[in-house]
Parts: structure tokens; C-alpha cells; sequence
């Protein structure tokens, strides 16, 4: 027999990819020709020239020459693993969407990444962490591309080629590789206030996590669920990690990060090959979709903003499970392509303008990143669902399309005999409103409130969780080589609370300045500190 046997579409799968995997009993070319000897190039004796035409020799490092793909333009480090998700069936009442019913299980892929370190960077480096999932759902593939910080650095999607080029390495020294410690990520963060809420986050401990078993995941964005009567929620998407959210504290991540750069992937696949299966509760909050697209005074559309669990409690609405470790880095952890696109009936998405960029980005950024346009065919990424598009050639196609006919309707190919819009299972876009307006380059008033959530987010971490937070902006902004960015930084501190800017000012041995605003009256959500943050799954 041959070395591998493979699926009627030319893919090997399952075990007999383990098989691919050198078991079989003679090594092959890639053409299938048997081989004598992997380990000598053909020569002119034994001392002679090596000969150009040794096939074997030139394929196999030609092939080497082109193992490597780029490297995605964030998140490039990650870990993943497979598991599944199960509905509990109390979401039925929002949303349509057929995973999510009582006890429905769905296969799906995580990937856990950290946004702005290269592939070989460390794993416990301050910075957000990503927190995607791929749902292998009946009715098409649901990606759940999310993050373990529940807001964003910026409202707009025009601004991230420069929120990700100010936290990228220096462009002149390629240092750091962490977002901590240089002065264009200050620079840019204390330009942009906006930036203010999420940075607060990633200098607080959620910035470096103990394991990501052990993170929170937020969707971020609010999303526009609908029912099976048409009738329509806003929500937010919420993972609450059964093991509680728990961090490092900076001295430990600097020992791990030297001792074990590998710290959180290793955690993660030790945990499930001993079968300590890390779970999530996914939950959502609601809210009622009026026109405002508001709660409770606070902007559903501003991705800066989050909606304090005390005014709109999490409700679990399913369990996810990571049992098993992937078998091939490449062709599943770095092969896999999210897309907050790719979404199933029950589940739209809303007007937040830094989603609506999201969505041109992803498939745009993965058809450089995976060599043309047919990723979707790559087996991580394949829904478990039926396929039949008029998507032809390009790039990698494998596929081997029959008929000759692609597009409908047809008097050739039997016509294409489904009638579009009649499927009641197929996915249809809320026909929400849409606002008239004039076309401008503006933002609500809203959007300009880049302090009274950062306030609200300090004043409800414990002491310790405070102390924290004061020992990162003294250590990253002492990192700063210009004064002029330190003091702008300080001044941001100021407008979240006069004792954390004191406190850091004290520490950089600068004066503290004044609050340029009035400081926002807002009471602490309890719900933001991470201590004793554990969710038992029943
Ligand atoms: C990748 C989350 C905003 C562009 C990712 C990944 C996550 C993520 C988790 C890694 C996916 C993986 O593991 O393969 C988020 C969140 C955002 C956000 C939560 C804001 C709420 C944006 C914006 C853009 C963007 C505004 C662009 C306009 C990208 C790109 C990738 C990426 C290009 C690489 C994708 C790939 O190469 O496969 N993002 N992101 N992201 N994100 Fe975002």
C-alpha cells in the first residue's frame, strides 16, 4: 500500500493524516515516485559536483524554501485547541440561532493569540489577548473573534493601521516586542484619548493573564440578535472561565517569560492532554433595540464602552469545552481564518463603526496571508455544513467544481433549482432602519466621553489590583524616552483619578498636573474586579 490514504476530496483527514504523517512504508516524491535514499544528493562520485538535475534533491528544498507564510499582521502568537459547545436553550426567546439550543453540541476551534508580538515573541508579555472561536455550526460556520479586554482601543476602524503601527515595534530599532514600554504607544494612546479605557485594562492585571484558562472573553461590539418571530435584542457577548480570572503578577511574568517563553501554550495543551479540559460559560447581556441604540445613557454603538454587569446581568447561555490538542500547528492553529463576518441566522451585527471595518479586514488580510482566495477549503476551516457556491478558481483551488454552469439561474445545469429566499433556514440581514443623514466624517457626542468609564474602572479594583495598576504606568512610562509624551500620558491620569496620577508622578519624579475636565461621578461595578471572579458550572 501507499503511504497515505486520502478523502474523496483529495484531503487526508483524521487518521489518515497521522498516516501522512512519515508511517508509511517507503518515502515518496511529491509525484509519488518511490525514493532509494532521502539523505544523499546525486553526484559525480562520491567526491564529485552535485547534479542539477537530482529531482528529488531540488524538490525537497524548493519545497523548504517556501514552508514559511507571513505571519498575521496582529496576533501572530497563538495556541489553540478543539472542543465543543453546548446549548442550554435559554437564549431561544433572543435569538434563532440553532446552536444555541438545549443541549445542541457544536465542534469548535479556539484560538487564544496575543495581538502585537511577532510569532516567536513570549507568551507573558503585557499585552491583550485574543479570544477566538470558530463554531462549527449546522447552519454554517459562527466566529466569535473576540478579545479578553471588553473594549477597544479605538472607535473608528480607519484608525487601525495606526493604533497597530504606534504598538508594533519601533520602526527604526525593531524594540520591543511587547506593546509595554516604548514612547510611540504612549504617544499614540495619549493623542487618541480614547485609548485611555483599554490601556487602563491592559495595565491592570487582566494585562497579564496566569493561563488562558483562565481569562474572561468579551465579543466587545454589541450585536443585533434576532428571534424566530423577527423580533430583535441588542447583546453583548460574554465567556466567563470556570477556573476564575487570574493573573501574573509583573515579577512572576518576567521570570516565565525568560524561563519558559512558551508558558501559556504549554499550559494550555498540558491541561487538556492531562484532561483538565478548561470551560467557559458563554453569556450575553441584553438590551432593547430602540433607536437610540443606547442603555442606560451609555453608547451600544462606542466600542470604548462597556455596560457594568450590575445594570445588565450576564446570562449564561451555553458551555464550552476545549478536550483535545491539535495534532499540526500549521495546518490548524496558523491556517486557521477568523471573520466577525461570518455569522449565522439569529445573529447580526450593528452600526459600530470599528466593526464595520473588522468586517472588510479579515478576508481581506487572509487572502495575502493564505495565498489567495480559497482558504475556506483548507480543512480547519471548512463548515461542517453543506457548501454549494459559485466560487471558482484562483489561487490553491482543490475543488474539483462539476458543471459548467456556474450561476443562476441556468438552462444548463439543471437551472440551479433553489429559489433564493425561500430557504427558511437561510441567513436574511435584519431590515433594520437606517438613519438618513448627511455624509460626514464625524462622531456622536458620546464618542467624546473617553474618561467617566476608565474612572468608574478603577475605582472598582481592590487595593491591591490598584497598587498594580500604579506600578505598570510608573514602570512602562519610565521606559519613555521623551518627557513631553510622559507628562501627556499623566495628564490623561489625572482625568481617570487625582491619586493614581499622583501616585505615578511621584514615581516618574514629575509634578502631578490638574484634571483638565470634571471628574466623572460613577460608582464602582463590582463586577470589574477580578477578585473572586469564579463562575462553578452547575
Ligand atoms: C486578528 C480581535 C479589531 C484586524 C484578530 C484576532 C483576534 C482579533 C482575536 C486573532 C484571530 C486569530 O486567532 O487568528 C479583535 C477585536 C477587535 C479587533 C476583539 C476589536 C474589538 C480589529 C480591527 C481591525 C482588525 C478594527 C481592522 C480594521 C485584524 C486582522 C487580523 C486580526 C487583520 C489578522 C487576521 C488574520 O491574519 O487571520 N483580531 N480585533 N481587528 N484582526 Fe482584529
Amino acid at each position: 500500500s501507499g503511504p497515505a490514504t486520502v478523502s474523496p476530496t483529495g484531503q487526508p483527514t483524521g487518521a489518515d493524516r497521522a498516516v501522512m504523517a512519515q508511517g508509511g512504508e517507503y518515502l515518496t516524491t511529491a509525484q509519488g515516485h518511490r525514493l532509494p535514499d532521502t539523505d544523499h544528493s546525486l553526484k559525480v562520485g562520491a567526491r564529485g559536483p552535485v547534479l542539477l538535475r537530482d529531482h528529488h534533491l531540488r524538490e525537497k528544498i524548493t519545497h523548504f524554501d517556501h514552508e514559511r507564510i507571513p505571519e498575521r499582521v496582529v496576533h501572530a502568537r497563538g495556541a489553540a485547541a478543539h472542543g465543543v459547545f453546548r446549548g442550554y436553550g435559554t437564549a431561544a426567546s433572543v435569538t434563532r440561532a440553532a446552536f444555541l439550543g438545549k443541549d445542541v453540541e457544536t465542534p469548535v476551534f479556539v484560538r487564544f493569540s496575543t495581538v502585537l508580538g511577532s510569532r516567536g515573541s513570549a507568551d507573558t508579555v503585557r499585552d491583550t489577548r485574543g479570544f477566538a472561536v470558530k463554531f462549527y455550526t449546522g447552519e454554517g460556520v459562527f466566529d466569535l473573534v473576540g478579545n479578553n479586554i471588553p473594549v477597544f482601543f479605538i472607535q473608528d476602524a480607519i484608525k487601525f493601521p495606526d493604533v497597530i503601527h504606534a504598538g508594533k515595534p519601533h520602526p527604526d530599532r525593531e524594540i520591543p516586542q511587547a506593546q509595554s514600554a516604548h514612547d510611540t504607544f504612549w504617544d499614540f494612546v495619549s493623542l487618541h484619548t480614547e485609548a485611555t479605557h483599554h490601556t487602563l485594562w491592559n495595565m491592570s492585571d487582566r494585562g497579564i493573564p496566569r493561563s488562558y484558562r483562565m481569562m474572561e472573553g468579551f465579543g466587545v461590539h454589541t450585536f443585533r440578535l434576532v428571534n424566530a418571530d423577527g423580533e430583535t435584542t441588542l447583546a453583548k457577548f460574554h465567556w466567563k472561565p470556570r477556573l476564575g480570572v487570574h493573573s501574573q503578577v509583573w515579577e512572576e511574568a518576567q521570570i516565565t517569560s525568560g524561563a519558559d517563553p512558551d508558558f501559556h501554550r504549554r499550559d494550555l495543551a498540558d491541561a487538556i492532554e492531562a484532561g483538565a479540559h478548561p470551560q467557559w460559560e458563554l453569556g450575553i447581556q441584553t438590551f432593547p433595540d430602540t433607536p437610540e441604540q443606547t442603555f442606560e445613557g451609555i453608547d451600544l454603538l462606542d466600542p470604548t464602552k462597556i455596560v457594568p454587569e450590575e445594570l445588565a446581568p450576564v446570562q449564561p447561555i451555553g458551555l464550552l469545552t476545549l478536550d483535545r490538542n491539535p495534532g499540526n500547528f500549521f495546518a490548524e492553529t496558523e491556517q486557521v481564518a477568523f471573520h466577525p463576518g461570518h455569522l449565522v441566522p439569529g445573529i447580526d451585527v450593528t452600526d459600530d463603526p470599528l466593526l464595520a471595518g473588522r468586517l472588510f479586514s479579515y478576508i481581506d488580510t487572509q487572502i495575502t496571508r493564505l495565498g489567495g482566495p480559497n482558504f475556506a477549503q483548507l480543512p480547519i476551516n471548512r463548515p461542517h455544513a453543506p457548501v454549494n457556491d459559485m466560487l471558482r478558481d484562483g489561487m490553491h483551488q482543490t475543488a474539483v467544481h462539476r458543471g459548467t454552469a456556474p450561476y443562476r439561474p441556468n438552462s444548463l445545469d439543471g437551472g440551479c433549482p433553489f429559489t433564493a429566499g425561500a430557504d427558511a433556514g437561510a441567513y436574511v440581514e435584519v431590515p433594520v432602519e437606517v438613519p438618513a443623514g448627511r455624509k460626514v466624517r464625524e462622531v456622536p457626542a458620546s464618542f467624546s466621553d473617553h474618561f467617566s468609564q476608565p474612572r468608574q474602572f478603577w475605582l472598582s479594583l481592590s487595593p491591591v489590583e490598584q497598587e498594580h495598576v500604579i506600578s505598570a504606568y510608573t514602570f512602562e512610562l519610565s521606559r519613555c524616552y521623551e518627557n513631553a509624551i510622559r507628562e501627556r500620558v499623566l495628564r490623561t491620569l489625572a482625568n481617570i483619578d487625582p491619586r493614581l496620577c499622583q501616585e505615578v508622578a511621584e514615581g516618574l519624579g514629575l509634578p502631578a498636573p490638574e484634571p483638565s475636565e470634571p471628574l466623572a461621578d460613577v460608582a464602582p461595578s463590582p463586577a470589574l474586579s477580578q477578585v473572586g471572579r469564579e463562575w462553578p458550572v452547575a
